[in-house]
């Protein structure tokens, strides 16, 4: 049937109506009217695959892989760049809006990338019976991938030997640079811009900083001049070793869980006073923050909180429920990751 994309969800599908029911349909554009075969139906919503272009966008462009279409990783390399940060942009708004109750999200422009293609300094490959690649899309069949050009030329090199080697079945990160077993941003351009980005939010912040989920210490490192003390807290313990490596009098790390130290840590430096203020850094995995740590942020109220979020979702969902304590200064997301469905989002909550 022939179907008028109106939107691109968060996810990377188009949006259509058909027959008082959405479609979605991948690899297409907003504005685009498509020919397309429903693949699957369900009660509220039906699932279909792209057969052909009526009219295309002005934004639609060559993808520059040959596993684009057939590949999990990517979902945009079909729309120029200006547009793909468009689409993001207005994802995040109506997320909030529609899950996290924010009327007016207080939006600000979104960070692109400076480098669209190879930009990732690392990448998980998996292994299976020869084959050696990434997952296929919707599905756990892998795809053999002999070069991925979103990643560093360093990174397909490392591609390159890892296969030569004929590995054993397993998943192997492959990272540019020095090797190192611990979580780091992937993309080095953009990674830098939200150090930026929250170094300025912070303002003239002083007192004591709460890193969690602080990794190897990526914002305190930057952030420890400017605090009387500085608290990183993350459950794995190379992180937490990498941290106090070249840790200042002022670093503490500890390797914990979250939910069982943030309260105690919190409770422990006490009300906000003359010495300064306090802020807390949260940068959870996609599943956003549990119910625990949401109460505990709002029992305590750091003077500033900054939500690093990788999942717009699961970021509406608890600023939901932090909007009840707290006021939600501004959300301003970050293109970490350009051709793939993936947005990554700072909010500053006073
Ligand atoms: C998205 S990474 C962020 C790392 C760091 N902020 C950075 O930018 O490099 C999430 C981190 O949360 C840690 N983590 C996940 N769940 C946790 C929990 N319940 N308690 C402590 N750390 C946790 C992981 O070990 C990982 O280092």
């Amino acid at each position: 049937m022939e179907l008028q994309v109106t939107d691109v969800a968060f996810g990377g599908k188009g949006v259509a109506r058909t027959n008082g029911k959405a479609a979605f349909v991948p690899y297409v554009i907003d504005g685009e009217t498509v020919s397309a075969s429903i693949t699957r139906e369900h009660k509220k919503f039906l699932e279909a695959e792209l057969e052909s272009i009526v009219t295309a966008s002005p934004h639609r462009v060559e993808p520059r892989c040959p596993y684009f279409g057939r590949c999990g990783g990517c979902v945009y390399q079909h729309i120029d760049y200006e547009h793909q940060l468009a689409l993001k942009w207005r994802q995040v708004k109506e997320t909030l809006r529609r899950i996290g109750g924010l009327k007016e999200p207080p939006m600000r422009p979104l960070i692109p990338s400076p480098i669209e293609y190879e930009y990732r300094n690392r990448i998980t490959v998996h292994v299976r019976d020869g084959v050696v690649g990434f997952f296929r899309r919707e599905s756990n069949k892998l795809l053999d991938i002999e070069r991925c050009p979103i990643a560093l030329n360093e990174v397909n090199a490392q591609l390159a030997e890892l296969r030569e080697g004929r590995p054993r079945d397993g998943h192997y990160t492959l990272r540019a640079g020095v090797g190192s077993r611990v979580f780091t941003q992937a993309n080095d351009a953009v990674a830098a811009a939200m150090l930026d980005l929250v170094d300025r939010l912070l303002g003239p912040a002083t007192g004591t900083l709460i890193d969690t989920y602080c990794g190897a210490g990526f914002f305190s490192k930057r952030l420890r001049g400017r605090f009387g003390k500085v608290i990183g807290i993350d459950w794995d313990q190379h992180a937490i070793a990498v941290a106090r490596e070249d840790a200042n009098e002022n670093e503490v790390y500890v390797a914990a869980d979250v939910e069982a130290e943030l309260g105690p840590r919190l409770r422990s430096i006490g009300p906000p006073s003359d010495e300064g203020n306090r802020a807390v850094i949260v940068d959870p995995p996609a599943t956003g923050l549990n119910k625990t740590i949401v109460e505990t942020l709002m029992e305590h109220q750091p003077t500033q909180l900054i939500y690093v979020s990788c999942n717009p979702a699961t970021l509406a969902r608890d600023l939901a429920v932090l909007k009840k304590s707290f006021g939600i200064d501004s959300i301003t997301p970050l293109d970490m990751f350009p051709q793939t469905a993936e947005i990554e989002c700072v909010a500053h909550l006073k």
